[in-house]
Formats: structure tokens, sequence, C-alpha cells
């Protein structure tokens, strides 16, 4: 079951102002998941806003059946979108959507907000 990589790309972090930046930093951070995920087993939407405003930047992880995951307060670096990516392919290989603490991507420790269950009856 492919997983999805869900990317706010409305998410403003503390520093962004009209002054000194064009574009909202979910924007950039899009475009460098984006990339990261060319040619790699995982699927990619954006969103606006994912009701994380406070601690952008968000993504969410998704597959049907699968644990869920909001993932937050990311810099758009690259690292965090490899992380990102990475962490999702293992995700998608995971029947449970539950990947081991010590697979997790170095990027992504630290950021995970949110898990939810898959409904009744959804899971594999
Ligand atoms: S703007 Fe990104 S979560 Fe609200």
């Amino acid at each position: 079951m492919t997983t999805w990589i869900t990317i706010c790309d409305t998410c403003k972090r503390d520093d962004w102002s009209e002054e000194t930046h064009e574009r909202p930093h979910g924007v950039d951070l899009a475009e460098l998941i984006e990339a990261a995920a060319e040619g790699r087993d995982v699927r990619t939407r954006r969103v606006s806003c994912l009701m994380g405003c406070k601690q952008g930047c968000n993504v969410a992880i998704q597959a049907e059946g699968k644990l869920a995951y909001t993932l937050g307060r990311f810099e758009p670096v690259a690292e965090a979108a490899e992380g990102i990516v990475a962490y999702a392919e293992m995700h998608g290989a995971s029947a449970s959507g539950q990947v081991p603490f010590r697979d997790w991507p170095q990027a992504i420790k630290g950021h995970f907000v949110t898990r939810h269950p898959p409904l009744p009856g959804a899971e594999d």
C-alpha cells in the first residue's frame, strides 16, 4: 500500500516576514519533498493548512488501513525532505505503518506531533 505524504504549503515559520520571504516556507518544503520523492515508492500532495500552524512546517504520513502520523517543526531544507521521504517509504513497507525507532531517519526524530490509528475495519 503506497504511503502518501501530505504537505502543508501554507506553513510559515516564526522567522517568516513579507520583507524577507516571497512565499510560505511550506512551498519551499513541498518542492524539496517532491524532488526527493522522484522515483521513490511514495506519493505526495499539497494542501493548504493541516491546522498545526504554530509548529510548521507540517506534513502528514498516511496509507489506507495503517497508523497515520503528523510531523511538524520542520525547516524547509533538503535534509528534512530526504528524511520525510525515507520515513514514508518505511511506513509504506510496514504492514501496520509502525516503523521501529532504530530505523527512523535522524531528520524526523523529535518531529512527531500526532498519531492516528486506522479506522475500525480498515486495518489490513
Ligand atoms: S498553515 Fe500549515 S498547518 Fe496551518
